[in-house]
């Protein structure tokens, strides 16, 4: 495509923007289709974004959805470098939505080792919600330690370092639509 952005670091286009949207618009309806009868309005579908990752995944898959739905955020940090985490999760941000007897669906970024993901559905299903599912944009199965159920996949990726469509070195790189390799030690 002419004039994509490719910053230096960014050694290959991995997904392109347009096969995202392709992928997301499929998981749109296939959502769509699944939640068709558990929510109504009044019992909306709640879907939580994971900060700050999420976002644009987040913002592309609701307008695929069509169903009554709330949207909200939640956040957690694993402590460690940039491009590695510790093995230890804090929630940061969570959401003021009362999840009793709610369906939730959860929007993340990238399933790495779980930990993450293993840690926020526990903390959902403490608060109350009735079924918990996950949409990720993408899983590095091959670097997953802690098995996490995922409903609603992106894309399948290697154990490489990658940004863009949310996804983040060092704070940057977010805004781009295409998720790229990023060269950086691990
Ligand atoms: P997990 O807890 O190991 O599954 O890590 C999940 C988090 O690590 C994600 O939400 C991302 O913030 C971050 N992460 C893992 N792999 C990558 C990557 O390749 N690029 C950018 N962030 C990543
Ligand atoms: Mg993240």
């Amino acid at each position: 495509m002419t004039g994509q952005y490719q910053p230096p670091g960014v050694l290959s286009v991995l997904l392109s923007a347009e096969g995202i949207q392709q992928r997301v618009a499929a998981l749109g309806e296939k959502i769509s289709f699944d939640y068709r009868r558990e929510v109504q309005e009044g019992k909306e579908l709640v879907v939580l974004a994971v900060l700050k990752g999420a976002f644009p995944f987040c913002a592309d898959l609701i307008r695929c959805l069509h169903l009554p739905l709330q949207v909200d955020f939640i956040k957690a940090s694993s402590y460690g470098s940039s491009t590695k985490s510790s093995g230890r999760v804090e929630l940061t941000v969570d959401t003021k939505l009362d999840l009793k007897d709610r369906h939730v669906l959860l929007v993340e970024d990238i399933v790495d080792t779980g930990l993450t993901i293993t840690f926020l559905k526990e903390h959902l299903r403490l608060r109350g919600a009735k079924s918990i599912r996950l949409a990720t944009f993408l899983h590095k199965s091959e670097a997953t330690e802690y098995p996490v159920e995922i409903d609603y996949l992106g894309f399948t990726i290697k154990n490489e370092f990658v940004v863009g469509y949310g996804l983040d070195y060092a704070e940057k790189y977010r805004q781009l639509p295409y998720v790229g390799i990023f060269a950086c030690e691990r």
